[in-house]
């Protein structure tokens, strides 16, 4: 299969700075299956992109330099991943359209435009592969009906149809370094190419694998 898995950088890159073991665990399960799957990696900008996009925020830099800020912060944790893989090639990708694999190759990228999240980005790179399966890998366990951080009776969503999950995001509005389930372009892309998702919380790499194996636990977007 091509899957194309949206790493979210809260998973990875938190207050204390990178966590190594995450890393090396995610790089050494994915390269363990690259001899039956192609692997397209987008990471996010996780704590590194909200520190830099609240610090630019509080001296008056306008959303469009903000964003350049975070996905400054995504291709840097692109680089860490990188590292993790034995691929010190520094150009990391701009566009979704540069991606490829050589032979058993993980392609890995970061964020491309301002306006967007990595989420969107990973659905827009799934569309330009024609991706079997898109993985959005984030810190919860699924889509609820309610922020479940806010609201801790909220209902999770073993499964949902792409107009369910957009009627679900569009609630909530964009600015440089919000943080959703998932960003609502994703969303829209998701529905408009049928693409396979699963939302799965990423902090355990194993849910990460059993989504690759088929068994999805958090929340599928049925296509
Ligand atoms: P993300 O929001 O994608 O990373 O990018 P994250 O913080 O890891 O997301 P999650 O919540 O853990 O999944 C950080 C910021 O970088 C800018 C946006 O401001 C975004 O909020 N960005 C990122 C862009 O403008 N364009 C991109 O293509 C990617």
């Amino acid at each position: 299969m091509k899957i194309v898995i949206s790493l979210g950088g809260s998973i990875f890159a938190k207050d204390h700075g990178v966590d190594l073991d995450y890393i090396r665990g995610f790089s050494e399960a994915l390269l363990s299956l690259t001899s039956e799957h192609e692997f397209y990696i987008v990471t996010g900008g996780g704590r590194t992109a909200r520190n830099y996009i609240d610090a630019g925020r509080g001296l008056g830099a306008d959303e469009k330099f903000l964003d350049t800020m975070g996905i400054a912060a995504t291709r840097l944790n692109a680089m860490i991943l990188r590292s993790a893989l034995g691929n010190t090639n520094p150009n990391i990708p701009a566009r979704v359209e540069e991606a490829k694999t050589t032979g058993r190759e993980i392609f890995v990228m970061g964020g491309t435009v301002s306006g967007h999240s990595t989420d969107a980005v990973s659905a827009m790179l799934a569309e330009q592969i024609g991706a079997d399966l898109l993985i959005n890998a984030t810190n919860v366990d699924g889509v609820y009906e309610r922020d479940p951080k806010k609201d801790p009776g909220a209902k999770r969503y073993d499964r949902l149809t792409a107009e369910e999950l957009i009627k679900i995001v569009k609630t909530q509005g964009y600015r440089a370094g919000t943080s959703s389930v998932i960003d609502p372009k994703a969303a829209e892309i998701i529905r408009k190419n049928r693409l396979k998702t699963a939302i799965v919380d990423g902090r355990n790499v194993d849910n990460i694998i059993s989504a690759i194996h088929g068994k999805i636990q958090g929340t599928t977007i049925e296509t």
